[in-house]
């Protein structure tokens, strides 16, 4: 059966893709936030995942809306870059995992997740700056395949977090009651805390994203109790798109180590964390 090596959790700010882009990685304002993933960088060379089931959503690049799936399950065997408003990046486009994909939704609807099944879409940073983060940009193709699950973090009613929670766990049970031999990680990506638009533009808040780091890996079943406008009060109204991470958290066993963590304030107007964690 397939095996579930890790879970991965990361912000997704679009200015990281763009530094790389511009070769600004080592410059004094992005070197210390890029150099707080070499472990992380070094940690999947060791485990070489094949799969990465990458939890994010789409803002407004490939979906908009007219229609708003409150979770969608990507089926396609290939994910092109999205034209983000400056034309596509250029960085090679995805390898999907179709078949482990309808392994997937068949079982999140036989145990009640009704998920849209999206045969065919782009991606945005929210799948692209996570993979090149923890994976490297590469010249060719990505070493590893994505599963990408698509959640509505945008256009209210979002999920609640005890739902995506739920949600991680049935996704636990699905990859490891998947006939292969594969390796796979689960990323949740997004947060942390930021507020792009409104009165409270350019709010972060690092104490509550440190302690968010320590419980997200400690206190994961207090994290999916909050309410969605504590996420919204706490972390901004863009850094509520934080509960993705509730569904890397609960593809996980209840008891996890913390590998690796690193923070960093402001990557562009967010608070940018990071986490590695593998089952106890
Ligand atoms: C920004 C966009 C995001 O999607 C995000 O998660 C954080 C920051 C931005 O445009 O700065
Ligand atoms: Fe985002």
């Amino acid at each position: 059966m397939a095996r579930l090596v890790g879970g991965m959790g990361t912000s997704h700010v679009p200015s990281i893709g763009v530094a790389l882009d511009k070769g600004l990685r080592d410059t004094p304002e992005w070197k210390p936030f890029f150099d707080g993933y070499v472990p992380a960088q070094e940690w999947v060379k060791e485990h070489k995942p094949d799969v990465a089931v990458v939890v994010f959503n789409d803002h407004y690049n490939a979906m908009f809306l007219d229609r708003v799936p409150t979770f969608g399950v990507g089926c396609a065997e290939e994910y092109q870059i999205v034209d983000e408003g400056w034309g596509p990046r250029a960085i090679p486009s995805f390898t999907g995992h179709s078949a482990f994909s309808w392994h997937l939704v068949d079982s999140l609807v036989e145990n009640h997740f009704d998920p849209e099944i999206i045969q065919e879409i782009k991606v945005d940073h929210g799948l692209q700056v996570p993979l090149e983060l923890f994976w490297g940009k590469p010249e060719q193709e990505w070493p590893v395949k994505v599963v990408p699950i698509f959640v509505n973090v945008l256009q209210y009613p979002i999920p609640l977090p005890a739902r995506l929670y739920d949600l991680g766990k049935q996704l636990g049970r699905a990859i490891e009651s998947y006939d292969s031999d594969e390796k796979f990680v689960v990323l949740g990506t997004g947060g942390l805390s930021h507020q792009l638009q409104g009165a409270r533009a350019g709010f972060t808040n690092p104490p509550a994203d440190r302690q968010f780091l320590i419980d997200i890996a400690q206190n994961p079943d207090k994290l999916a109790g909050w309410s969605r406008e504590q996420y919204v009060e706490t972390f901004g109204g863009e850094g509520a798109e934080l509960i993705m991470w509730l569904v890397m958290r609960g593809a996980l066993s209840p008891d996890v180590v913390a590998r690796f963590s690193h923070y960093f304030v402001p990557a562009s107007m967010t608070g940018a964390g990071m986490i590695v964690l593998e089952n106890a």
